[in-house]
């Protein structure tokens, strides 16, 4: 099968799960060019998202595809997704227990898609990858979780709302094609990432009654 087929088996999987948390939002998968180097990874969707059932389309989105855009890179010919794939209520943050009940989906999809670099945006996303890291230090840093590039930068909502992120977040950008090109890496992270660990997501139990 290929990739776009093995992505709406997950996909599929996600919708017959009635055992995942936040059921009562759309589920929003992901976009983008499944042949892809660069995979961004957000937090959650939000109302917009929720109700576009597409990731990263509100004003945070709206900055994010426009700094893909000032690379000369199309929107399309990256992948955009979030660690939680529905929306928490009053766009909370999602707790502990929602991620890691959507940990097994993300990791396929990763595995799927498989990019040279993960984008995690904010510090959800980026703990999920790098459990250590702290993003006013670490953003922007490539760390090579075996052979993955991660690179961990400011969540484009944070930007909107101060002009020193804003700049700090466009600087990491404009690294990114040094990254893929191999001519910037930071860090080797020895302690491997979950995220490496293909899972198989828990199945629905068939109930008897
Ligand atoms: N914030 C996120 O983290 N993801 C989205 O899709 C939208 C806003």
């Amino acid at each position: 099968m290929d990739k776009v087929g093995l992505l709406k088996e997950v996909e599929q999987e996600m919708i017959q799960n009635r055992g995942l948390p936040l059921r009562e939002a759309n589920l929003v998968f992901g976009e983008g060019d499944v042949n892809c180097s660069v995979m961004f990874i957000g937090e959650a969707p939000g109302f917009h998202e929720n109700e576009a059932k597409r990731p990263f389309v509100g004003r945070g989105g709206q900055l994010l595809r426009r700094l893909i855009r000032e690379l000369g890179w199309l929107e399309q010919d990256v992948y955009i997704t979030n660690i939680v794939k529905r929306r928490p209520p009053e766009n909370r943050d999602p707790s502990p227990e929602e991620i890691e009940a959507y940990r097994p989906y993300l990791a396929r999809q990763i595995e799927i898609i498989n990019p040279k670099i993960v984008v995690p945006l904010g510090r959800f996303s980026m703990n999920y990858f790098l459990p250590e890291a702290k993003i006013t230090r670490d953003q922007g840093r490539a760390f090579k979780i075996n052979h993955r590039l991660i690179v961990p930068m400011f969540h484009p909502a944070a930007a909107l709302r101060s002009t020193g992120v804003l700049d700090q977040l466009r600087a990491s950008f404009l690294r990114l094609p040094r990254i893929i090109g191999g001519e910037v890496f930071d860090a080797n992270v020895l302690v491997s990432s979950r995220e490496v660990k293909p899972a198989t997501p828990k199945q629905d139990q068939v109930s008897l009654f």
